[in-house]
């Protein structure tokens, strides 16, 4: 998994039936399940005394489309209200930043006293949005990921972008190393962004530990030596976990949720969930415990990601066409999305009764809803969860109601190209399938690239 081994395997979703798809798996080996009847997907199901009106999630997205405020724009409403017309039954927003030199981008959300009033607006639409469509029964149920970017920070003041430990395969350059008592602000900034979320009127904050991002970081922080939040296992989760803690003591009635990294594909010691001979292999024992001590620490949800997507974008998200000007995959999609489906049914068996949101869908186009129904059904996830496929077709838990399956012509292609609209400085979507807005961004971020732009 190492990059340095990449070598291309060029092949591409062609399947017109699901006999060629699930015949695809057997030729490569994989267990792929599949349930004809989708049904289970479209119930409601009770989490912590919510009613969740189905079993889709929309997964976050970053749109990088805020105000330089950090207040969500005109095409963060637009996104929000589509996913909630949709039908989405959970819709996690996106990385939202703690602090405003921790953006991954320069428009990425903010959540701070002065944008609350944006974000409470957002939140209200979104919940009349998804009403109007479906009535008072349909009440999606709304998580907020909050994050501060670590070495991903792109708003840092020169100098000043700092990592938890040096990393020889995500690091361009050396970096200065926050010490324990900047983790400590960082963590109580979390929990000061958690107060505000419930005043948007948020269900749940999710401390996003997946990545490469800061608190995902030092789970892997092997290197890190002399902290409290470096080295053994103890160390590395005590961020994570102290932060997950102090938000329940200080808003009891928010739900905490974690979406995490279950493997990084960066080779010992420098990643989570890594053989320790420093080989691409995985070890699911430490993500294991990290579960174990989630659910102790009184998460109510989890959802399970893998892999740094710039450095491994085949774990994050398998595709069809890589980001131009980077490697194709080494793998063929399918194992990509079946490994993401065993690390989600491996923390679902950790994690008991709490809900596992499980990731790695978008890839399987018109096929999806069979995959995550016999998912769901043999209690590998509870919740099923789509990024760039809803970009593409938001509408698809609308229509899986109606029409009890989906139109193929909507799916996502994993083209790649909202990545590359995000990897060239321009505000991600879908440039297939919405291209009244996306289509001329797409145009404009190529021009702006090859002409040296950001
Ligand atoms: C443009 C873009 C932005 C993303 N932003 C986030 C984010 O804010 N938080 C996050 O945890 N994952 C983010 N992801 C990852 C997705 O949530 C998801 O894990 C990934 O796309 C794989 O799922 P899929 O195959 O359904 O697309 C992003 C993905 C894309 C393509």
């Amino acid at each position: 998994m190492n990059n340095a081994s990449i070598q291309p395997v060029a092949d591409r979703f062609r399947y017109k039936t699901a006999h060629g798809l699930r015949g695809q798996a057997e030729k490569l080996g994989l267990a792929l399940p599949f349930s004809d009847d989708i049904g289970v997907l479209l119930q409601a199901v009770a989490v912590n005394g919510r009613r969740i009106p189905n079993r889709i999630a929309t997964q976050p997205m970053e749109g990088c489309d805020g105000e330089l405020s950090g207040a969500p724009g005109p095409l963060t409403r637009r996104r929000y209200l589509r996913f909630a017309r949709g039908g989405s039954g959970l819709i996690w927003f996106e990385a939202t930043s703690v602090v405003a030199d921790a953006r991954a981008n320069p428009r990425q959300l903010l959540l701070t006293r002065d944008t609350l009033p944006a974000f409470r607006d957002l939140v209200q639409e979104t919940r009349a949005a998804a009403r109007d469509r479906f009535g008072a029964a349909h009440a999606p149920y709304f998580v907020v990921q909050l994050t501060h970017s670590g070495r991903f920070s792109r708003t840092a003041a020169p100098g000043q972008r700092k990592v938890t430990c040096a990393n020889p395969y995500l690091d361009r350059e050396p970096n200065p190393l926050w010490t324990d008592a900047d983790l400590e602000r960082v963590r109580d900034g979390l929990v000061a962004a958690a107060r505000l979320a419930a005043e948007a009127g948020f269900d749940a904050v999710d401390i996003k530990a997946c990545h490469g991002y800061l608190i995902h970081e030092l789970l892997g922080a092997h290197t890190r030596t002399n902290s409290r939040y470096g080295g053994v296992f103890e160390n590395r989760s005590r961020l994570l976990l102290e932060t997950v803690d102090a938000v329940r003591g200080a808003v009891p009635d928010l739900a905490v949720a974690v979406r995490m990294n279950a493997t990084d594909g960066v080779p010992y010691p420098y990643g989570f969930g890594m053989a320790a001979d420093g080989s691409a292999s995985l070890d699911l024992e430490e993500p294991r415990r990290l579960v174990r001590a989630l659910v102790e620490a009184g998460c109510t949800w989890l959802n399970v990601t893998a892999g740094i997507p710039t450095f491994v974008p085949h774990i994050n998200r398998p595709f069809d066409r890589p980001v131009s000007g980077t490697a194709a995959a080494p793998e063929h999609p399918l194992v990509g999305v079946v490994r993401l489906l065993d690390l989600g049914r491996e923390m679902q068996r950790e994690a008991g009764t709490i809900p596992v949101v499980a990731t790695g869908f978008s890839w399987l186009r018109q096929f999806w809803p069979h995959v995550a129904a016999a998912v769901v059904t043999r209690g590998m996830a509870g919740f099923v969860g789509l990024g760039r496929g809803m970009f593409a077709y938001p509408d698809a838990p609308a229509d899986l109601m109606a029409h009890g399956r989906l139109d193929r012509t909507k799916c996502c292609l994993s083209c790649s190209r909202c990545t590359e609209l995000m990897r060239f400085g321009s505000t991600p979507g879908c440039v297939v399938h919405d291209q009244e807005i996306y289509a001329g961004l797409h145009r404009d971020a190529v021009v702006a690239q090859s002409r040296g732009g950001s």
